[in-house]
């Protein structure tokens, strides 16, 4: 149990042995950066900004900051600005996953160590969320979330286009040869025209929309574009509850229970999300003692119709999303499957919300009704079998329906670098209906778990367009295609996975939810004794503590010894 601070500047004093004396420097030391004594007595709201010149989605963070420091002051506390690591997608070696642990832990102790009565989490790309969540879970200081905003199309050829279904959508037809090297250039400077997180239902819109539907942030904040002014009022909204949040001590354990997680397994399901969400949400359950498994999500696959229509499930962006009405228009129309008993930052709860008038928006048609949906059924679902005992996860949504029923001869490729070396080789042996298996991209493997689950189709099957892929790797939330991931164990912890080799029979059966190895289990147990993995090891710096303490896929990737104590031994 944390030690009771007072509010304010006043609380959490710096050790000197003398409270008098540290309460004193503190006083003298605030008072350098210029506010008067009636400032500095007010409550202190931390604004946490990931800005960086080296995160392309946050480039608007600076602006947007002065709005929430603005909203904060009318509201009657003091805002302080302060910065955390930041994690910009493509920026990042090997992978951002492999940092978001440490994104995390940043934001935890400096959550704790600095004087905060609450604080506004200023994030947005794919693994900022998460982490700013996941810290703010372990710290449970009064905070709320405030996404970047996802950035506004581009154009090609009077096409719309727009980060990251089209980057991949382009640079397949580049593979292929249907594009010449002018055009793959053009397309290029069109991908990602402004500010802001990727537009479709990548990880980052999906994790700024489960924020949004576990009351972390304030309504209608998950869709509103990076570059529009609602984005700028928003914050500033946000700023004024944040101070709302400081004196009621409403904190995130509080508000992020279990409930509000099936809430957002829920939402997952209906706008068709990133499967890193599931990766995301363990590990945010995680940090609060709640055990999220694979199974929960699937128990909802079923029941919860695909209500949104973004890429990669459908065709529209999240501007039309906003236009549309964004998040809180798609939980009206899950109103009768939500737990309304969920309190939000606005301080009441998800019931409360949702039972102001509404009418629905029948102009348009990016959120559909429950009685015409997108798809009948969820979005993900969850399979185990002989070659996934620990589970794995499919993206149904974004999937060719005719290999959701499949059984195929595997071509393995044992690493990335193998990956690398042979994928377009005209001597592979691959034809098209092959499945393709990567083995030793997960957690440790990778190391960090990279997005490399969506292979390439081999550049010898040109004209195909999708293959079963299944891998211990994730998958860019934005990415289509039949395939199966985070399959744990992984392989280079000895999982079956790994002791797959080319020519094997795989089996996929979504309606059973089964994904099997056709292999004799004596001749798995012989390849296994022959294998014998041993996982790579660090001497030192981060990636030793990432690989003496990372879990698997199905405990959310996050390290041992940052989940619940309640959680620690299993
Ligand atoms: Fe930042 Fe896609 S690269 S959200």
């Amino acid at each position: 149990m944390a030690e009771k601070r007072p509010p304010g500047l006043a609380g959490g004093l710096t050790e000197y042995g003398d409270r008098e004396f540290a309460q004193y420097l503190r006083r003298s030391f605030a008072s350098a950066m210029g506010h008067t004594p009636q400032s500095l007595g007010k409550p202190v709201v931390g604004v946490l900004n990931t800005w960086s010149e080296l995160n392309n989605c946050h480039r608007g963070l600076r602006e947007l900051a002065e709005a929430v420091k603005r909203g904060v002051w009318q509201a009657g506390g003091l805002p302080l600005e302060f910065p955390v690591i930041s994690l910009g997608e493509i920026f990042l070696s090997p992978t951002s996953m492999f940092l978001r642990n440490l994104m995390a832990l940043d934001v935890e102790a400096m959550l704790r160590a600095q004087p905060l009565d609450a604080v506004v989490l200023m994030g947005g790309c794919d693994k900022t969320l998460p982490a700013l969540l996941m810290g703010a879970a372990s710290a449970d200081v009064p905070a709320i979330v405030l996404a970047a905003g996802p950035m506004l199309t581009g154009s090609h050829e009077g096409e719309r286009i727009g980060a990251c279904t089209d980057c991949r959508r382009f640079w397949a037809a580049w593979r292929r040869g249907d594009l010449e090297r002018a055009t793959i250039d053009d397309i290029e400077g069109q991908l990602a025209p402004t500010a802001g997180t990727c537009g479709v239902m990548g990880t980052a819109s999906t994790m700024a929309c489960l924020s949004e539907a576990m009351g972390m942030m304030l309504p209608g904040g998950a869709a509103i574009p990076a570059v529009h002014a609602d984005r700028l009022r928003h914050g500033e909204r946000s700023g004024i509850q944040a101070v709302v949040l400081a004196h009621k001590r409403l904190k995130p354990s509080q508000i992020m229970t279990e409930a509000a997680f099936d809430n957002a397994l829920r939402v997952l399901q209906a706008i068709g999300g990133s499967t890193n969400a599931v990766i995301h949400l363990t590990a945010i359950a995680g940090r609060l003692g709640i055990k999220l498994e694979l199974d929960r999500l699937d128990a909802m696959a079923d029941s919860t119709p695909v209500l949104v229509g973004l890429k990669p499930s459908g065709a529209a962006y999240m501007e039309d999303f906003h236009r549309a009405g964004g998040l809180p228009v798609v939980l009206q129309a899950l109103r009768g499957q939500l737990h309304g008993e969920c309190l939000t930052v606005t301080g009441a709860t998800l019931g409360g919300q949702l039972a102001k008038p509404f009418v629905w928006p029948a102009w348009q048609d990016v959120i559909r009704p429950p009685h015409d949906p997108l798809q009948e059924q969820g979005a993900l679902i969850a399979l185990h079998g002989s070659l996934a005992p620990d589970g794995s996860v499919l993206k149904r949504s974004a999937a060719s329906p005719m290999l959701l029923q499949s059984e195929a001869r595997a071509v393995v490729f044992s690493s990335l670098n193998d990956l690398a070396a042979r994928i377009d080789d005209p001597a592979l042996d691959a034809r098209p209906d092959d499945c393709l298996l990567l083995q030793n991209a997960g957690p440790l493997g990778g190391p960090g778990m990279p997005e490399a689950g969506y292979l390439p189709i081999p550049r010898k099957l040109t004209g195909q367009r999708d293959m079963l892929r299944i891998s211990d790797a994730r998958m860019s939330g934005t990415a289509f295609g039949t395939i199966v991931l985070h399959v744990a164990p992984e392989a280079a912890l000895g999982g079956p996975l790994g002791l797959a080799r080319s020519g094997d029979r795989v089996r996929l059966d979504a309606q059973r939810r089964r994904l099997d190895l056709l292999v004799d289990e004596r001749e798995l147990l012989r390849r296994g004794e022959e294998a014998r993995p041993q996982p790579p090891v660090a001497s030192r710096g981060y990636e030793r503590l990432y690989r003496e303490s990372v879990q698997q896929a199905q405990l959310g990737v996050d390290f041992d010894f940052l989940r619940h104590e309640s959680l620690q031994s299993g």
